[in-house]
Parts: structure tokens; C-alpha cells; sequence
């Protein structure tokens, strides 16, 4: 498996990609806050009539089951077929419920993303995962389903609002501590939400994943480690989204890398400094997430529903090194004190 991964100018890319291929029709599929922005210049950049766009509502709305069908509605309405291109363009949300909806058209249509947040474009747009929510279960349904190129132009990133990038951040920081040192220590030198915003970063973060995609498209083996931080984040998630509290994906995760890079230094001989730089660095950007003690027992049962588990036992990804990671099994007393340490700090 070969993600196409192109960085650089968008308009010149996809010229350059779409000189070579056979399409008779293409679609564009955005949302309404990327295209107020960026609707104009796209539109004439790709030469694209009015009638050939699909706006879905913003953000994570717009992965729901009827967005799908009217997606879907627009695909037949137009007489999409195997020899259209469809582009999703947008944040993860867009890449997510579009790649969704082309994958299941017609046994599967061509598209090409165009990610327009930090995220997407280091994370959600690679990858070749889709999903759409039902009845509040996040990510419940969806296809593997890879895009014929991904397109990432860093020129869409300024619009983006601060809580926006600081969700790119979590996972960059989660990339560059299962990369490398070197790639840790250039992000962790960083001081502003802004200093994110910048191509070299991007790219490295962004070839990471796609080098882990590549070894291992459908998330069997590899591609397991790219949960770090994601088994205690996610369970934090839930509970404050359960406890109608308001959170954010990126804090989530930054508050599991604090928690499992702790677990790695205490249990699995992690260097201590490097717990020491994760707290540095996930602190510049974020604040402590509120929890209490008397919400760890539930805590504990979300994590008993991941999916890395293995006969009732937790099991999350522990950091050897910078660099060195493996799946291991952790005791639930292991995971309360990581909790207290955390509510703690
Ligand atoms: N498929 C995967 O592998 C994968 C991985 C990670 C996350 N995801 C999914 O991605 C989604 C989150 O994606 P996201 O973080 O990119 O956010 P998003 O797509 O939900 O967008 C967040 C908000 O930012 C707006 N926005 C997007 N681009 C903008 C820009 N350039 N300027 C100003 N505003 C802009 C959107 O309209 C929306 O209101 C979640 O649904 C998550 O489940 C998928």
C-alpha cells in the first residue's frame, strides 16, 4: 500500500495530478465554514462551476447518517460514476464523512482530500480510515478507503482558530514521541500555537504516519502504536463529554500522553526525563483537564472497552524510548495512580 502524500502549492499539485488522468466530471464536497473562507478562491483555482459542489454543515455534524445520504443523493443527482473524481475539502470531519460516502457509492468513487486543519493534514487525511457517527457513538461505522492523492498546503492552516491547532498539536506531539528524539526535541523547542503552522513540521509529522500506514494499512499490527495516548485520552473524552463538561480531542490527548509516558517511566524504564519533557511540553499548550478521584473507577471501565485489550486485561502503548514503543498489559492500581499523579499536579 502507497499513500500519495503531496505538500506544497494546491492549485499547482493538482493540476499537475489531474493532467495525467482520465476524469469526465469532478465534484467538490467542503463544508460551510471552509468554504465561506476559501470557497471563491477554490472554486476558480480548480475551475469548478457552482453546480459542482456539495456543502456539508461544519465540523463534526456533518458525519452523521443523513449528511451520508444526502451526500450520496448529490453523487446520483449528478450521475457520479466510476470515472468521476470526488474531493473532500475540509478538516477530518470532511475527509471522514466524504471518503464515508464515496467508499460505499457504487462499491467505492475516486476522491482526493484536501485537509484544511493541523490534524488532517499530520493525522485524519492519512490514513485511509472513514466513519460516521450513530446515535452518539463516535466513529462507529465506516470503510478503509484511500484516497488517489492527499493534497496538504499549509496556506488553509491560517485561518484556523487556536483550539483548531492545538488538536494538530497533541497529535504531532504523539507522532514526534514515537518518531524520534530529534523530532521531539524541534517540537518541544517551540513556544506558540502559531510556531506549528510550519511546513517542515508538518511534513515530518505527516510522513511518520504515512510510513506507518504504508506497513500496515489496516490497522492489524504497526499501526496500533499510533494509540498512544489515545487509551487514557479517549477515556477522558467519554467521561466529560458523558458529564456534559466541555473537552477537547486535543486535550484529551494531551492529558493520556502525560498519563501513559508517566506509566512508561514508573512501570516499563522509561527515562524519567522524558516524562519530565512530555509534562513541559503538553503544559505550554494546554491546560490540566478536570477530573476527580471519584470519577477513576469509571475512568478505568471506558478503558476496559478498548479495543487493544486482550482477555479483560488494559492494554496501552508504552514508550521504551523516544522512538521505542510496544503494547503492553497495565494493572488497574498502575492506572489509578497514574490518575493521581495527574489530578495532582
Ligand atoms: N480517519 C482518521 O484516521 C481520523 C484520525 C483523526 C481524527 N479523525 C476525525 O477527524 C475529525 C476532526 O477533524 P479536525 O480536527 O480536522 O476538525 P473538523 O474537520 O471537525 O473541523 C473543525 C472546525 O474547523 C473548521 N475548519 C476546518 N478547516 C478550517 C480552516 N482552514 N479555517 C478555519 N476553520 C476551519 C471546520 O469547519 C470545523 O468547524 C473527527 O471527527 C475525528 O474523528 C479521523
Amino acid at each position: 500500500m502507497k499513500v500519495n502524500l503531496c505538500l506544497g502549492a494546491y492549485s499547482a499539485v493538482f493540476k499537475d495530478f489531474i493532467a495525467s488522468k482520465p476524469f469526465t466530471k469532478i465534484f467538490l464536497v467542503t463544508d460551510e465554514t471552509v468554504w465561506g473562507i476559501y470557497g471563491e478562491e477554490v472554486r476558480n483555482a480548480f475551475d469548478l462551476t457552482t453546480r459542482s459542489i456539495f456543502i456539508l454543515p461544519s465540523g463534526e455534524s456533518c458525519k452523521t447518517l443523513e449528511n451520508i445520504r444526502k451526500t450520496w443523493s448529490f453523487f446520483i443527482d449528478k450521475k457520479v460514476d466510476k470515472s468521476t473524481l470526488v474531493i473532500a475539502f475540509g478538516g477530518g470531519s470532511v475527509s471522514d464523512s466524504v471518503g464515508f460516502a464515496a467508499s460505499t457509492f457504487k462499491r467505492g468513487i475516486e476522491t482526493l482530500y484536501i485537509p484544511t486543519t493541523l490534524l488532517a493534514q499530520v493525522d485524519a487525511a492519512i490514513g485511509g480510515k472513514t466513519a460516521i457517527n450513530i446515535g452518539g457513538v463516535k466513529n462507529v461505522v465506516g470503510t478503509f478507503s484511500f484516497p488517489l492523492i492527499i493534497i496538504s498546503d499549509t496556506h488553509f492552516l491560517k485561518s484556523l482558530p487556536s483550539d483548531e491547532i492545538k488538536n494538530g498539536i497533541a497529535e504531532m506531539l504523539k507522532h514526534s514521541l514515537l518518531c524520534s528524539k530529534e523530532y521531539f526535541d524541534k517540537l518541544n523547542a517551540k513556544t506558540k500555537v502559531e510556531e506549528f503552522i510550519n511546513e517542515d513540521l508538518i511534513i515530518e509529522s505527516a510522513k511518520f504516519k504515512t510510513k506507518v500506514v504504508e506497513e500496515d494499512p489496516f490497522d492489524k499490527s504497526e499501526r496500533k502504536q499510533l494509540n498512544f495516548g489515545h487509551t487514557i485520552g479517549h477515556a477522558i473524552e467519554s467521561l466529560l463529554l458523558q458529564q456534559k463538561k466541555d473537552i477537547s480531542h486535543g486535550a484529551a490527548v494531551a492529558a493520556g500522553l502525560v498519563m501513559e509516558t508517566y506509566l512508561s517511566y514508573k512501570y516499563f524504564e522509561l527515562n524519567r526525563s522524558v516524562y519530565e519533557d512530555v509534562l513541559t511540553a503538553v503544559s505550554k499548550y494546554f491546560d490540566k483537564v478536570q477530573f476527580t478521584e471519584p470519577d477513576f473507577e469509571m475512568l478505568i471501565d471506558l478503558m476496559t472497552l478498548d479495543k487493544k485489550n486482550i482477555h479483560n486485561e488494559i492494554f496501552m502503548v508504552i514508550l521504551r524510548d523516544i522512538g521505542q514503543q510496544e503494547i503492553l498489559a497495565v494493572s488497574p492500581p498502575q492506572i489509578r495512580e497514574a490518575l493521581h499523579v495527574y489530578i495532582n499536579l
